[in-house]
């Protein structure tokens, strides 16, 4: 009798405790932030990776397995083949290349677009019914390649799109304000990246609109200069990719909450990338950041924001922009 058995008892069969699978494809940087995040936020209990350099990937899980001690003993798994990806409840794709500082997301796209192209198809045979959460650049773009390459509905395939850059903003004001960035509610829209619109019309702090109390809030005729705050946005990644080479923690904790409001149907709004045809007057399939709902069954709903006039037309204006990129992509 083995020593195992001389100390348990054995009454029923081991099985193993599955629950929601979660794939992320991509074990670079982003990937890895992401999965620490999701592994310390309990999202899951059942986390996959996968990228194209196998050893690397295979050192990363065991080196995570390690912590399994902290994390309530979570399966952790992964290598170079998709086949380990059946079955997930959710793909998370951060693969691709990423930017040089000093380099625009959208110069990624028709690269990071070819990749996607082949990737998407291939995780749909092993996992159907799965939704994508897409994180690679340019984000709002490959959400787009990724719901043509897929062939799932339009509510299943969700971009990170804004939530950082929203997260980027609140930051900045509750710097401004002394207070916690939860409490100040703040959204970018538009595009992850140099096209993003703040809506200074909306921001407030226990339902003040800071707009009434300084109507100049957000214009360069702002003595108090709060544009900064989203100016500071649209260069925060390239600021920190002078300084480190790249971003990832932002994304990867930004990522983990919204799996954890789709894995849990937790129903929070988030500013992701969403098929924005029949809404604030745009007539084309163009991927944008727009607050959505979020759970189980990806976006269940878009919320109808009240624009000003100005706000409105930054948001056509990129939405061309963005419909531009989208027909550039040779698919
Ligand atoms: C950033 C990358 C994820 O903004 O685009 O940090």
């Amino acid at each position: 009798m083995s020593l195992t058995n001389k100390i348990l008892i054995n009454t029923q069969p081991h099985l193993e405790y599955l629950g929601e699978k979660i794939s992320i494809i991509g074990a670079g940087m982003v990937g890895m932030a992401s999965a620490v995040s999701i592994l310390n936020r309990r999202v899951t209990k059942n986390l996959v990776l996968v990228d194209a350099f196998g050893d690397k990937v295979k050192g990363e899980v065991l080196d995570l397995q390690h912590g399994a001690l902290f994390l309530k003993h979570p399966i952790i798994s992964g290598g170079n083949d998709y086949e380990a990806t059946k079955g997930s409840k959710l793909y998370i794709i951060t693969a691709g290349v990423r930017q040089i500082p000093g380099e625009s997301r959208l110069n990624l796209t028709q690269r990071n677009a070819d990749i996607m192209v082949k990737l998407v198809p291939e995780l749909m045979k092993h996992s159907p019914d799965a939704l994508i959460l897409m994180v690679g650049n340019p984000c709002d773009v490959m959400t787009y390649v990724a719901w043509k390459a897929s062939g799932l509905p339009t509510h299943k395939v969700i971009g990170a799109g804004t939530t950082l850059d929203s997260a980027r903003f609140k930051v900045n004001l509750a710097k401004k304000l002394n207070i916690n960035p939860e409490d100040i509610h703040a959204w970018i829209i538009g595009e992850h990246g140099d096209h993003s619109i703040a809506l200074w019309s909306s921001i407030n702090l226990s339902g003040m609109r800071l707009q009434h109390i300084n109507q100049q809030i957000g214009t360069v005729e702002d003595s108090e200069d709060w544009i900064q705050c989203h100016k500071e946005v649209v260069g925060a990644a390239q600021a920190i990719q002078e300084l480190k080479g790249y971003t990832n923690w932002g994304i990867g904790m930004s990522v983990a909450v919204m799996a954890k409001a789709i894995i849990s149907n937790e129903l929070n709004v988030f500013p992701v990338s969403v098929n924005a045809k029949g809404k604030y007057g745009i007539q084309d399939d163009v991927y944008i950041p727009l607050p959505a709902v979020l759970g189980c069954n990806g976006i269940t709903d878009i919320v109808d924001l009240h624009l000003s006039e100005k706000e409105l037309t930054a948001l056509q204006n990129t939405a061309k922009v963005m419909k531009e990129v989208q027909d550039g992509v040779n698919l």
